[in-house]
Parts: structure tokens; C-alpha cells; sequence
């Protein structure tokens, strides 16, 4: 340690502090140091794998788009199946007199069925009031269950696998009345409400727990177990908020032309997937996604591939432990990921506090999707340099680094819902 640059100690300072220390892991300790970048080449999102050249709009839908997308499915994340045949969806309830008579709150059950299993969700959602004809919509995926979410006791507690938590009184993994909401502070309801959207959220422990049990639980339990190329937990969590705007459709409330898609940290890496493949999603977020989310993995600062596969080995397919060593041999970059939404609007949040997401990576992701936004006319993050934080910035693709920790904060919903006011009505 002694031999180490002052950088260097700082670096393992922070590491220690964010819990992952050298000692804990086989791992080498995180890179928090800029000057130890190592050099890359990102892959061209204008040249085609045959070295062909990218040159409108076109060739973008119809060549390289299918093409990317293919490339994260095979290397990344894993393919999933389609919707499955039995899905079905109830409405549960629907209280017109929620949070003061402010909104209406609606629960719909989704169930899906396939075979003699029928795992169920319940997708919440909040509607503003006094609206004429249907409202865009924030559509959101949650880490500890959607009674979480705000203190009205008319939500329906969890009864999914959770985590345990001393603070929410969570200890044999099932939810109850004391974890209400203790994540309030994530989700600004009364703001989006009076912005005039509805927010509907479901929580990732009903599509599939996150925890490594050889894909016996949640959704996975429907289909065989997955080959190397198949669907690891984000892409079940993507292909569960598939299917929650898929019941969006059906609701005459909502105009389902008009989902934002949107997640935090994991769950942000999970709306960056859910959007870039399921183009129905007219607006994607990431909030703090970091690595595996809008973070360039090549610049190897914070966390890295070879980190996430093995404190996640459940995340993503087991192709993409390949890349754990030689990440530059990986066709794709998360550039790719954010190109694919486009010419859709992309937001990417950061925040200074987050040094394990690789703040700069998440901006350089959306600053290298660019060139793709360029062929269908439109800007994406408008600066070459990484703003100051509190300053957000771009057109297309949206940025800002937030001050302060690895959160979901008013701040950055203030962000998201100008961005939504912006290119949603
Ligand atoms: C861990 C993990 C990150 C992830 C985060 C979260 O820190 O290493 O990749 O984004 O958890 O989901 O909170």
C-alpha cells in the first residue's frame, strides 16, 4: 500500500468505503483514478461487423440497429422469449379517492402463465385526476416492493422474496406494514401526478428475486434453463416491464404511445435494455445505471465486467463472462445500447457521489451515441466535455451529474419530467 501513488490510496480509501475491499474479493481494488484509464477503441456505431459503412438513417433501422441488438443478446444480456401466450391481467383495484383525493390508484394483477405455473405481479399505478383524455406515463421498476414507494396505506404490501433490511424490519425475506413507504424519498408521486403523468411501478422481486438460484425462481422458473445466449435477471426484469406496457395498452387512462420507461442503479441497466429492445417505450432513463448500464465498459473505472459477473453471476448471460479479461474484444460498448434507442429521447443521470458507476463513463456512453441521432436529424448531448454538476444539458439524449450520493432524488425527477415535457407532449 505504501508503494501506492496518493490517487491510488485514495481510490482504495473509497473502495473500502463503499465496501469492497481487496481483502473481501479475489478482485483487484476498483480504478478510481482517471490517469489509470487504459486506452480503448470503441466499436463504430457507423460501421457495420463486415466493416460496411453506415450511411443514413435507413441503413441504421434496417442493417446496424438489428444487428447491435443481436450483438447484446448473444454477448450481454441474454435473448428472452416472446409474450407469453397465457398472460393475463386483472384490475384488483381502483380507488378514485387515493393520496386526498389527488389521484386514482390502480392495481392490476399480471399473471404469467405458461404450463401448469402462473408466477403473479402486481403492477401499481397512480393516476392524476381531472385530466382530459389519457395521460403520458413514467413506467418504473422498484427494489423493495411497490408499498415502498409512498405511505398510503391503500397499496398492497409485497408478498414476494425481499431482501432482508434491520432498518424496514425485514428479516425472513417477506415484506410487511413497517417497510411502507421507506423508499418515499425516490419517488416524487405528488410531482409527477401535478406535471400531469401517471407513474406505474412494478417490483423486479415479482419478475424474478434477484438472487443466484440457478433460474429455479420468478419468471425463469416458466422456461427451461437458459443456454449461454439467454436471458440472465435483467433481462427478465426488461422483459417484465415488456409485459407491464403491454397491460398499459389495454388502459384506456393511459396513452400507452406516451411510457417512459425509467429505473435506478441495476433497475437502470434493466429500463436501458427494456428500451433499447422494446421500441414501443417512447422515452428511456437511467438513473446511476453504471456498469452494464450506461457506463462504457471499456474504461474499466469503478466497477468493472469481470466485478459484476461475479458478485452478479445471475445478471447476464453466461456468454458475456468471456469478456471478463479481454473486454476490448467485446463487439459492443454501452454507446451501442443508448444508440439503440435512438431517434427515441434517452436520458442518462449521474451523481458526483457515485464513483462506482463511473460517472464520466455514463456521459461518454450518450456523447458516443451521438453520431447515430445525427443520421435521423436530431442532437444528442450537445457538449463534448462532461457538464458541472447540477447543470443538465443535451437534446436527444439528456445528461446530468447530480450532487451527491448513489440515489434517485427530486432533483433528478425534476430533470426526467422537463425532459418528458419536452419531447412527450
Ligand atoms: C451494486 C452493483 C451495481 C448496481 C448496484 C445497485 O453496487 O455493483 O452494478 O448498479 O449494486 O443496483 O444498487
Amino acid at each position: 500500500m505504501t508503494n501506492l501513488r496518493p490517487t491510488r490510496r485514495l481510490s482504495l480509501a473509497i473502495a473500502t468505503l463503499i465496501g469492497f475491499t481487496m481483502s473481501d474479493s479475489p478482485l483487484p481494488a476498483a480504478n478510481y483514478d482517471e490517469a489509470e484509464v487504459p486506452r480503448y477503441e470503441l466499436p463504430d456505431p457507423l460501421t457495420m461487423q463486415n466493416g460496411t459503412r453506415v450511411k443514413s438513417a435507413k441503413d441504421w433501422v434496417e442493417k446496424r440497429r438489428p444487428e447491435v441488438l443481436e450483438l447484446f443478446r448473444k454477448h450481454v444480456y441474454g435473448r428472452s422469449p416472446e409474450r407469453p401466450s397465457g398472460l393475463k391481467f386483472k384490475v384488483i383495484q381502483n380507488d378514485t379517492t387515493a393520496l386526498g383525493g389527488q389521484a386514482v390508484r390502480r392495481e392490476v394483477l399480471i399473471t404469467f402463465a405458461r404450463n401448469e405455473a402462473t408466477p403473479e405481479a402486481t403492477l401499481l399505478i397512480y393516476l392524476p385526476k381531472d385530466t382530459d383524455g389519457p395521460v403520458p406515463a413514467f413506467l418504473t421498476i422498484n427494489f423493495v416492493g411497490n408499498h415502498t414507494l409512498h405511505t398510503d396505506p391503500g397499496i398492497s404490501i409485497s408478498r414476494s422474496w425481499v431482501r432482508n433490511n434491520k432498518d424496514w424490519g425485514i428479516d425472513n425475506n417477506r415484506a410487511d406494514e413497517r417497510s411502507r413507504g421507506s423508499r418515499r424519498s425516490r419517488w416524487a408521486v405528488e410531482k409527477i401526478l401535478k406535471r400531469g403523468y401517471a407513474l406505474a411501478t412494478i417490483y423486479y422481486g415479482d419478475i424474478d428475486p434477484d438472487y443466484d438460484d440457478g433460474f429455479a425462481n420468478g419468471i425463469h422458473r416458466l422456461y427451461p434453463k437458459p443456454k449461454p445466449d439467454e436471458w440472465g435477471s435483467i433481462s427478465a426484469w426488461a422483459w417484465g416491464m415488456s409485459r407491464c406496457l403491454d397491460y398499459l395498452e389495454t388502459d384506456r387512462d393511459i396513452n400507452a404511445k406516451k411510457v417512459a420507461v425509467m429505473g435506478h442503479s441495476r433497475l437502470g441497466k434493466t429500463s436501458l435494455w427494456a428500451g433499447a429492445q422494446d421500441e414501443r417505450f417512447a422515452m428511456v432513463i437511467s438513473n446511476d445505471s453504471g456498469c452494464g448500464g450506461a457506463a462504457l465498459s471499456r474504461r474499466e473505472f469503478g466497477e468493472t465486467v469481470k466485478r459484476i459477473n461475479t458478485s452478479f453471476p445471475h445478471w447476464f448471460c453466461d456468454n458475456f463472462t468471456q469478456y471478463n479479461d479481454r473486454i476490448n474484444d467485446l463487439p459492443v460498448d454501452q454507446h451501442l445500447l443508448i444508440a439503440l434507442v435512438a431517434p427515441r429521447p434517452v436520458y442518462i443521470a449521474s451523481a458526483t457521489g457515485d464513483p462506482w458507476a463511473d460517472p464520466k463513463g455514463e456521459f461518454l456512453s450518450g456523447y458516443h451515441a451521438a453520431p447515430v441521432y445525427e443520421l435521423f436529424g436530431l442532437k444528442g448531448v450537445g457538449v463534448a466535455k462532461q457538464p458541472k454538476a447540477d447543470h443538465p444539458v443535451g437534446h436527444h439524449i439528456g445528461y446530468h451529474l447530480r450532487t451527491g450520493k448513489h440515489d434517485v432524488t427530486d432533483f433528478d425527477w425534476e430533470q426526467y419530467l422537463n425532459f418528458a415535457d419536452r419531447h412527450l407532449k
